[in-house]
């Protein structure tokens, strides 16, 4: 599927391209080697590729050019406690659920519908919507309102782009995202776990606000199925039930969406779900968060998730704790 731009080694025919375990294989013995020449040559860059192998980022898939969120690479979450980790209740409520029971998921092909109040309504292939020549590797922050967090190198394309090609019309308030509706293949949606499909929504000025962003890989490589393959939405501010996944309608609407967790517990979840240390879910804290994978590890959670300078002036004059 031609959704990600083409990587430098793509041109190189497959029967040169070294196996993984055999390069993994060879690295460590160049490195036994190097280390029998004497500890002076050994540089720090190789160290570092080493220690980065060992947390299981690949040198190969570790994204070349990431225009946001670098700081933030060294604090990566592990690919295994990303894609291995989650909240997708099309496939059981289980946080190891997704992983197990997505295999037989199918991304491709993919269309998204977008409509309501817009110039551009229609049906779109994914290849269509998402241009190679605008995708981007950004690292973010991600917090889930139950209190767990990961930095994530997510790859895709900024939301606003897309918005500005279907041209919402002044009537346009408000986008509402549908995920997609296949219980013979997310075995879910079979049980009234939530209302199906799941729904989520944003404020027009928060959906073309630089850092939304609509996401189809992560560590430079397509999203697997359980982190929401093909395409998914990420709001680095908000917590994560807003990142809504597998989306195949796109609506701009006048009225205000009701989102899928405040439908099923309106005293607990709201529209706006902005990270916020000082509004505490009715069940538990929010002043701090455990960052995957470790439950002893923690630190304290940041206003908009340390976004506050790219969004803070959205909701000036709002008050933060009755608009949670
Ligand atoms: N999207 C759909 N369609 N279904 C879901 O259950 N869970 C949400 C969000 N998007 C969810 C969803 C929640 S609660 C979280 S925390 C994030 O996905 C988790 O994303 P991850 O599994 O990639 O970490």
């Amino acid at each position: 599927m031609l959704i990600n731009p083409k990587k430098p080694w793509d041109d190189i025919p497959s029967s040169e391209i070294t196996p993984e375990d055999v390069y993994l294989n060879r690295r460590e013995f160049l490195g036994a080697a190097v280390g029998a020449a004497g500890l002076a040559t050994i540089r720090p860059e190789a160290v570092a590729a080493a220690i980065r192998r060992r947390a299981g980022l690949q040198d190969p898939e570790v994204p070349a050019i990431v225009s946001m969120g670098e700081e933030l690479r060294d604090d990566a979450t592990e690919w295994r406690h990303v894609t291995g980790h989650n909240n997708f209740y099309e496939f059981g409520t289980d946080k190891r659920d997704p992983a197990r029971n997505a295999g037989s998921f199918q991304p491709a092909p993919w269309s998204v519908r977008i409509e309501g109040e817009c110039e551009n309504p229609g049906d779109y292939a994914l290849e269509d919507l998402i241009r190679p020549g605008e995708v981007e590797d950004r690292i973010y922050r991600f917090r889930c309102v139950e209190t767990w967090s990961m930095v994530v190198p997510w790859r895709g394309v900024p939301l606003r782009n897309v918005i500005s090609r279907a041209a919402p019309t002044n009537n346009a308030r408000y986008v509402r995202f549908e995920t997609v509706f296949r219980p013979e293949e997310m075995p879910g949606q079979n049980a009234p776990i939530l209302p199906w499909p799941y729904v989520e929504g944003l404020r027009l000025d928060e959906a073309t606000n630089l850092l939304a962003m609509l996401v189809t890989g992560v560590y430079g490589r397509d999203l697997p199925n359980q982190n929401g393959a093909p395409l998914r939405l990420i709001v680095p501010w908000k917590y994560g039930f807003k990142s809504i996944k597998s989306i195949v309608k796109i609506s701009f609407v006048e009225e205000m969406p009701l989102n899928t967790w405040q439908e099923m517990q309106p005293n607990e979840y709201g529209f706006f779900a902005n990270v916020n240390p000082e509004v505490d879910h009715p069940r538990w804290s929010q002043a701090r968060e455990k960052p995957l994978p470790s439950p002893f590890r923690s630190r304290d959670t940041e206003l908009f998730n340390g976004y506050a300078e790219q969004v803070g002036h959205m909701y000036a004059g709002m008050d933060l704790a009755r608009w949670y």
